[in-house]
């Protein structure tokens, strides 16, 4: 079973849905964003956990890690996921948490890695599917796609196409592993 974290449009968790992978939570650290609309969309259990409920990061992770277990995940996906998860979570679910980056990892790390790639000037960029570790899209590598940047007003567009053809090809692998 997998438990997919998201913080916003959720369009990642809408592939991972309509690819019939079985998703049996969806998990936020933002009330109210159209992912978790997505989830109860789609009848998939969803529950959000926003920081400033807990008395700090570690007690946050704890707890949504507690709560992905009830249902029986084994597997978590950070979908759009904008917060760096803590060793309260990570060691919940060893090698078993993956994240889809819309950069060719290493390069252009952080939350704006297609402006900064853009800005660079650099012919390709891409998107990486890796695990998840402590640092900021620093895990280990599993899937990577180059995307030309040109022409750059549809590359946004173009990304997203290969995050959502990439990210349910590894995770249905994932599962059957
Ligand atoms: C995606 O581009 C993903 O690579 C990045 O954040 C974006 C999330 O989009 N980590 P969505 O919420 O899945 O639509």
């Amino acid at each position: 079973m997998i438990g997919v974290l998201v913080s916003g449009e959720g369009s990642n968790l809408q592939a991972l849905l309509d690819a019939g992978l079985p998703v049996a939570a969806v998990a936020s650290n933002r009330q109210g964003v159209r992912a978790l609309e997505r989830a109860e969309a789609a009848g998939v259990l969803s529950a959000a956990f926003p920081l400033d409920e807990f008395a700090d990061r570690q007690q946050r992770d704890a707890t949504m890690a507690n709560w992905l277990q009830e249902q029986g995940v084994r597997l978590v996906v950070c979908a759009g996921y904008m917060h760096l998860l803590t060793p309260a979570f990570l060691d919940r679910f060893p090698e078993r948490i993956v994240n889809v980056h819309p950069s060719l990892l290493p390069d252009f790390p952080g939350a704006r890695a297609i402006d900064e790639a853009l800005a660079a000037g650099v012919e390709t960029t891409g998107v990486t599917v890796h695990l998840v570790d402590e640092g900021l899209d620093t895990g280990t590598v599993i899937r990577q796609e180059p995307v030309p940047v040109d022409p750059a007003e549809t590359l946004v567009t173009r990304i997203q196409a290969v995050e959502h053809r990439l990210l349910p090809e590894v995770v249905r692998t994932l599962c059957a592993q």
